[in-house]
């Protein structure tokens, strides 16, 4: 079950989804975190964010949806302490990063460069570009590319870039495909799927964010599918697959794909 993502070479195939367990503090009581494949830590940001108001989960058809709003302590606190706990435990960390501009991410590249115990950047992209009106990034292609032709430039060259891709677009192919032309060596894929679900007992939205991010198995025909295309159409591209994961046999399906 070995694996090589861009070099970057695993004994274990199973890694974690961003966001879903911080930076692996709480799977610590669980596992030991070295023994996966890759520590997939929740988007970092440069500053400290508190996230979005709550109520920001609420339960759906086969899947929840969220809008935590990527809260999280910043890149100096993780990097003093989020990163070093993963590094002391021999685990492979994946650093995922997210940011609101160009220039947000390379920083946040400049920051992490060089930093021990990382393993491979995941470039969490979909996030809003307040100098394009909001438009998630991984929404257009060109802005796409700008984010990771930037990190790439900053990035040690030895460490594999990872784009986690959106799947609210009209031709993942497009953005994939732009994306790797730009330097990414991979792309993670699916990021969970925009909703909003709406309370018919109060008459107003569950999330007090209003819409938020659909994720867990209703998803995972929308994210084999978009495994499959992007495969289909560049058999040579490392993908980090996920949504909706639950069982050996449901990760077999993203191996089938892709
Ligand atoms: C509560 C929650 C927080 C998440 N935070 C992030 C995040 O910080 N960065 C990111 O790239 N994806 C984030 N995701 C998306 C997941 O990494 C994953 O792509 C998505 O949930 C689909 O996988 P799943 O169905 O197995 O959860 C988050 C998902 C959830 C449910």
């Amino acid at each position: 079950m070995s694996t090589n993502l861009a070099g970057f070479h695993t004994s274990n195939p199973v890694f974690t989804a961003s966001g879903c367990a911080a930076a692996g503090q709480e799977l610590a009581a669980f596992f030991d975190v070295s023994a996966i494949g890759g520590m997939v830590t929740k988007s970092v940001t440069l500053q400290p964010r508190s996230g979005r108001p709550t109520p920001r989960m609420a339960e759906t058809p086969s899947g929840m949806l969220n809008s935590i709003g990527l809260q999280g302590p910043g890149i100096d606190a993780f990097l003093e302490h989020d990163l070093p706990w993963l590094a002391a435990r021999g685990a492979r960390a994946v650093v995922s990063i997210a940011g609101s501009s160009v220039e947000d991410y390379v920083a946040l590249a400049r920051k992490v460069r060089g930093q021990p115990g990382l393993a491979m950047l995941e470039v969490n992209i979909s996030c809003p570009n307040v100098a394009d009106r909001g438009t998630v990034f991984a929404c257009d292609p060109r802005a796409a590319a700008r984010v990771i032709r930037a990190v790439r430039e900053q990035a040690h060259p030895g460490v594999p870039i990872f784009a986690k891709l959106s799947p609210d677009v009209t031709d993942i192919v497009a953005v994939a495909s732009a994306v790797v032309a730009a330097g990414a060596d991979g792309v993670s894929m699916i990021n969970t799927l925009l909703g909003l679900v709406i309370d018919t007992d109060t008459l107003r939205p569950a999330l007090a964010g209003i819409t938020g991010g659909l994720s867990g198995p209703a998803i995972r025909p929308v994210a084999v599918r978009c495994v499959w295309q992007v495969h289909q159409a560049m058999p040579e591209v490392p993908i980090l697959g996920m949504g909706g994961i639950r069982t050996g046999l449901d990760a077999l399906e993203f191996v089938l794909a892709g």
